[in-house]
C-alpha cells in the first residue's frame, strides 16, 4: 500500500472538489461520492491502508484521512443542497401558470338554468337565515305521505303519479321515489329543536311527462316551526323572497285558497304578469301564473314531527325550481333542460365565473 503524504492528499483532496464542482446533478453528484467514500473509493482505500502503517505514521495519516474524509462529506453535502435547491426553482419556473391570461372562450362551459336557479335561491333564503336542509330521493310511505297527514287511502297519492319500488322480499312495504321536498319537514324536525328555517332544495320525482312536466324535476321546500310564526310572516317571506328572485320591485301577488293535507289553512301563491305578444313578462299585465303552494303546517305533520303542535307552529311552502327558472329566463320547454343538447345549454347557460350573490347581483 502507498503511503500517503500530505502533498498525495491535498492532490487528492483537489481532485474530488473538482469532480464535486462539476457534477450538474444529484446523479452525478453520486457517482463522485461513490468514487471517494464508496466501499471501493479512494479515501476508503487510502483508510484501509492505514492497517500496514507504524503506530506513528498510521496516527499522523489516520487524522489527516479522517480530515479530509469529514472535508469531503461537508462539500458533498454542500453541493447537493445548492443542487436541489436549483432544481427546485427549474421546476417551478417550468410549471408557472400565469392566472391573468384570458380563459379561452371556445373551452368555457356554463352553468345549467338550474343550478343557476338553485344558487340563486340559496343566495335570498341564505340572507334571510334560513338554513339548507335535505333528505333522500328513496323514501318511505311513511315520509312521502303518512307523516304529511296523507292516509293511505287519501286521494292525493293518486294525484302524485308516484313512482314505487317493488316490495322488499317478505314485507309488503313499497318505497317510493320521492314525489315532493315535504318529507324534508319532517326529517328536520325529528332533528332539530325550534325555532327552524330551513329552505331544502332537491330532486322530485312523478311518472309525468309534457312541455311542463319531466319524470325527474326540482323542488324547494320552506320551513319555519317555532312557536309564534302566523300566516302574516308567510305572506311577508314569499313576497319578499318572489320580487328578490324576479328582480322587480312592484309585483302583484294573490294568495288564493287551496288544500292541502300537510297544512291549514293552504294557499297557492299566484304573480301577476302578462303574455303579451305571445311573451312573458313578469309583473306587468293583468294574467296571474301560479308559482307555489303554501300554507301553516298542519298540527298532525308538527306531532308527526316528533314536536308538540300545542307549543309549535310555523308555515311551510314548496315550489318547482325547473319552472320558476323558465319563468324568470323565459325557457319555453321543460323537457330541453334534461336533454343535454350542448347548443341549448351554450344558450341559456350562465357564466361558470359569476356566482349569483345579493350583493353584486342574481343574474349576471
Ligand atoms: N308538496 C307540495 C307539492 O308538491 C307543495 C307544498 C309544500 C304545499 C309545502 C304546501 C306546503 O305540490
Amino acid at each position: 500500500m502507498q503511503d500517503t503524504p500530505a502533498s498525495d492528499l491535498a492532490a487528492l483532496k483537489a481532485e474530488i472538489a473538482d469532480a464535486i464542482a462539476a457534477a450538474e446533478d444529484e446523479r452525478a453528484l453520486e457517482v463522485v461520492r461513490v468514487a471517494a467514500l464508496g466501499k471501493k473509493g479512494s479515501i476508503s482505500a487510502r483508510l484501509k491502508g492505514l492497517g500496514a502503517m507504524s503506530p506513528e505514521e498510521r496516527k499522523a495519516a489516520g487524522q489527516a484521512l479522517n480530515q479530509l474524509r469529514d472535508d469531503v462529506a461537508e462539500a458533498l453535502e454542500a453541493r447537493r443542497t445548492a443542487l436541489a435547491e436549483t432544481a427546485l426553482e427549474a421546476r417551478l419556473a417550468s410549471e408557472t401558470v400565469d392566472v391573468t391570461l384570458p380563459v379561452r372562450p371556445e373551452r368555457t362551459g356554463t352553468v345549467h338554468p338550474v343550478t343557476q336557479v338553485w344558487q340563486e335561491i340559496i343566495a335570498i333564503f341564505g340572507d334571510m337565515g334560513f338554513s339548507l336542509a335535505e333528505g333522500p330521493h328513496i323514501e318511505s310511505d311513511w315520509y312521502n305521505f303518512g307523516a304529511l297527514n296523507i292516509p293511505p287511502e287519501h286521494p292525493a297519492r293518486q294525484e302524485h303519479d308516484t313512482f314505487y319500488f317493488n316490495p322488499r322480499p317478505g314485507s309488503d312495504e313499497r318505497l317510493v321515489l320521492r314525489t315532493h321536498t315535504s318529507p324534508v319537514q319532517i326529517r328536520t324536525m325529528e332533528n332539530t329543536k325550534p325555532p327552524i328555517r330551513i329552505v331544502a332544495p332537491g330532486r322530485t320525482f312523478r311518472s309525468d311527462s309534457d312541455q311542463t312536466h319531466t319524470p325527474m324535476f326540482h323542488q324547494l321546500e320552506a320551513l319555519v316551526i317555532d312557536e309564534t310564526t302566523h300566516l302574516g310572516h308567510l305572506k311577508g317571506t314569499v313576497e319578499a323572497f318572489v320580487k328578490t328572485f324576479f328582480e322587480v320591485d312592484d309585483l302583484k301577488m294573490r294568495f288564493r285558497p287551496s288544500h292541502f293535507p300537510f297544512t291549514e289553512p293552504s294557499m297557492e301563491v299566484d304573480i301577476g304578469c302578462s303574455w303579451e305578444g305571445g311573451e312573458l313578462k313578469i309583473g306587468v299585465g293583468d294574467d296571474w301564473l301560479e308559482i307555489l303552494g303554501s300554507g301553516m303546517v298542519h298540527p298532525n305533520v308538527i306531532r308527526a314531527g316528533g314536536l308538540d303542535p300545542d307549543r309549535y307552529q310555523g308555515f311551510a311552502f314548496g315550489m318547482g325550481i325547473d319552472r320558476i327558472a323558465m319563468l324568470k329566463y323565459g325557457i319555453p320547454d321543460l323537457r330541453a333542460f334534461f336533454e343535454a343538447d350542448l347548443r341549448w345549454l351554450r344558450h341559456y347557460g350562465f357564466s361558470a365565473l359569476a356566482m349569483p350573490t345579493l350583493a353584486e347581483g342574481l343574474s349576471l
